[in-house]
């Protein structure tokens, strides 16, 4: 199983399995009203047991799919989405209770790093809804950039390595 490391101990990234999959579904299904609150992640919370053990035992050249592991315990998940490697798209969500201590910036800093020096990613991308304040000041954080404004989301950009 790949593990990589964050700059906060105590944090860190697992490669998500199919005998995640049940710990996966209870994360999410306690974080529904979190999650779909501006319209995003409906098929997530829509989505069974079943169908999370399929998606983690599916076979990946490069592990792409990561728990967020705090002090040994799963509160989150960042992805990598290879759409057009080296290009890749992003996603990442933390349990409500883990929000607002720069734990979902730390693990997804650990997974560009990844992205970049390991798979050798040129580019990243992410998609924003409208109204998403914090997930549009992690990126700043990070230093993304706005690239493009839709009706209902705006792209983020950053060139790798970070
Ligand atoms: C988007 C999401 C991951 C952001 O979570 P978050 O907790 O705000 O982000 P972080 O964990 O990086 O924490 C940032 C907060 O911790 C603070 N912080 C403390 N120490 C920090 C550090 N070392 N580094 C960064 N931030 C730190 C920041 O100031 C910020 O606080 P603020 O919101 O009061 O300004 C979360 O809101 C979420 O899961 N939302 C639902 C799913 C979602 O929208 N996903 C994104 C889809 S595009």
């Amino acid at each position: 199983m790949k593990v990589l490391a964050t700059a906060v101990a105590g944090l860190e990234l697992r490669e998500l399995r199919g005998e995640d999959a049940a710990q996966y579904h209870e994360l999410v299904q306690r974080n529904a009203a979190h999650l779909t609150k501006l319209g995003d992640y409906q098929d997530e919370v829509a989505a069974g047991v079943e169908e999370f053990a399929e998606l983690f035992a599916e076979p990946v050249e490069v592990p792409v799919r990561f728990g967020v592991y705090l002090d040994g315990e799963l509160v989150g998940r960042v992805d990598l989405v290879p759409v057009d490697p080296p290009k890749y798209g992003l996603g990442y969500w933390l349990s409500e209770e883990a929000t607002g201590r720069g734990v979902a910036t730390t693990a997804v800093a650990a997974l560009l790093e990844y992205a970049g020096t390991e798979l050798h990613g040129t580019d990243v991308f992410a998609g924003v809804t409208h109204g998403n304040v914090r997930s549009d000041a992690l990126l700043e954080r990070l230093g993304f950039e706005v690239v493009a404004t839709f009706d209902n989301y705006r792209r983020f950009h950053h060139t790798l390595p970070l």
